[in-house]
């Protein structure tokens, strides 16, 4: 099926029911005596069974045989990826970090969206269900015959180049760059690369799921509005073969074989399900007055801590839109933050920084570290004839904003090589324009 035909159901988090063959789910009942086709039912749990109703997510599946069917797990070794950020094995910096684009795989190497992870960065121990890790995937090879899911959070997997066509137990999803998707705990799945070498970031939470922000004084509409959630629809393989099912659990891999494809759920219900998203259906709000509201304002998903208010991790884009506040200086304002902020981009070129932040490449600034534009972006900005211009045309930047402190890997910071170590000459030259004589 190519990418245009693929069909979805439109909603989010919404009770969803698919089936591939019809009258496949039971009616009325969830497990009943016999399923219809010989089914076997299994419900998948995204949440505790007994958390509040508005929160409670589960799926039921009828599948030709159940995800119990396979070999003992045993370990597999992936030193790159990390889940468990101590300080003997992570760097603790306040400084400003920029990387360069993180290199694709040589040619002649073979690796798949699962080898191709390499943990950045992160807080936390998914032991306990706290923290998150920032990962980025460069791979150049289908997963074939091999199926990942997750025990340890939900991934928001974010393509920066190629498109990710990603067969789930719920069926298929492709996503290309500038769409989103998240597929969450425990979550069996496979990505195949129809581009060819592809690049991207993985955002993985430990705790809870991801919802839509509350919208306030925004109103009933705006942002990211929940009917443009895509999530796939039921589709099976009745298939014997040697497969390959790798868990993260607990930090690290495992994998079972398998004498059959993994991929064999003829109907589910339930509104525990991976889902796309396309970033250009953001409905971006700001300012028509003057200054600008805070980044927040551009929050795509959220996934809460127990504080009102304070995110485990926020997934924030800064859009093609208008800029029209008036007697403003219009970029992102000089700040320090008491979240932590690690920004990624898709695509294009960023408004508030006049070079260095390239698509495929990252910036951390941490809890109260300062930053802000350049001495290039202020002085333009200070000087711009205030019309309304469009901004960030062509450009997708986005952020992942935590109140957790990030610790960096070794890889991040010394193996990957793309550290800009010039990165703080970017603010070296806002120098003192003070006057006391002038008002
Ligand atoms: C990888 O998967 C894509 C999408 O299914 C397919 O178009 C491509 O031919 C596959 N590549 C290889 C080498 O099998
Ligand atoms: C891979 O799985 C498919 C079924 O999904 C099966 O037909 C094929 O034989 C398997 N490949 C190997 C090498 O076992
Ligand atoms: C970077 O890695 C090299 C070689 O592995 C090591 O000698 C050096 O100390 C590391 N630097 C830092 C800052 O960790
Ligand atoms: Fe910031």
């Amino acid at each position: 099926m190519s990418t245009s035909t693929r069909q979805y159901l439109s909603g989010f988090a919404s009770h969803f029911s698919s089936e591939a063959l019809p009258g496949a789910l039971p009616i009325g009942q969830n497990s009943p005596q016999v399923c219809p086709y010989n089914l076997y039912a299994e419900q998948l749990s995204g949440t505790a069974f007994t958390v509040p109703r508005t929160h409670n997510q589960r799926s039921w599946l009828y599948r030709i045989r159940p995800s119990v069917c396979h070999k003992p797990f045993r370990k597999l070794e992936h030193p790159l990826l990390f889940s468990t950020f101590d300080k003997k094995s992570c760097v603790i910096t306040p400084t400003q970090i920029r990387w360069s684009p993180f290199d694709l795989p040589e040619s002649d190497a073979q690796i798949d969206f699962v080898q191709g992870l390499k943990t950045v960065c992160g807080a936390g121990d998914p032991s306990v269900k706290e923290g998150l890790a920032i990962h980025v995937y460069m791979a150049n090879k289908n997963m074939t015959n091999t199926s990942f899911y997750n025990s340890d959070g939900d991934f928001l997997i974010v393509p920066q180049q190629g498109r990710l066509e990603i067969r789930t137990e719920f069926g298929y999803i492709d996503v290309d760059p500038n769409e989103i998707c998240v597929i969450q705990r425990g979550i069996r799945f496979s990505v195949a690369l129809p581009d060819g070498p592809s690049r991207g970031y993985v955002l993985e939470v430990f705790s809870g799921h991801f919802e839509l922000p509350d919208l306030g004084p925004i109103g009933a509409n705006g942002l990211a509005n929940p009917r443009d959630f895509q999530t796939p629809v039921a589709s099976y393989e009745e298939a014997q073969g040697e497969w390959s099912l790798i868990s993260k659990f607990d930090g690290e891999l495992f994998v079972a074989e398998m004498d059959h494809s993994p991929y064999n759920v003829v109907a589910w219900h339930g509104n525990y399900a991976p889902y796309k998203y396309n970033l250009a259906h953001f409905n971006a709000m700001n300012t028509v007055t003057f200054d600008h509201p805070d980044p927040s304002i551009f929050t795509v998903l959220t996934c809460k801590s127990a504080h009102a208010g304070v995110a485990i991790a926020d997934f924030v884009i800064f859009p093609p839109r208008w800029a029209c506040g008036e007697h403003t200086f219009r970029p992102p304002y000089f700040h320090r933050n008491c979240m932590s902020e690690f920004m990624g981009l898709i695509t294009g070129e960023y408004e508030a920084k006049a070079g260095g932040f390239l698509p495929g490449g990252a910036s951390l600034h941490s809890i109260m570290t300062p930053h802000g534009p350049d001495a290039t972006t202020f002085d333009k900005a200070s000087q711009a004839e205030l019309k309304p211009v469009r901004v960030a045309d062509g450009t997708q930047a986005f952020m992942f904003e935590s109140t957790l402190y990030f610790r960096t890997t070794q890889w991040a910071i010394n193996e990957s090589e793309k550290v800009q170590e010039d990165y703080y000459m970017a603010w070296q030259g806002l120098k003192s324009q003070f006057n006391p004589n002038q008002k």
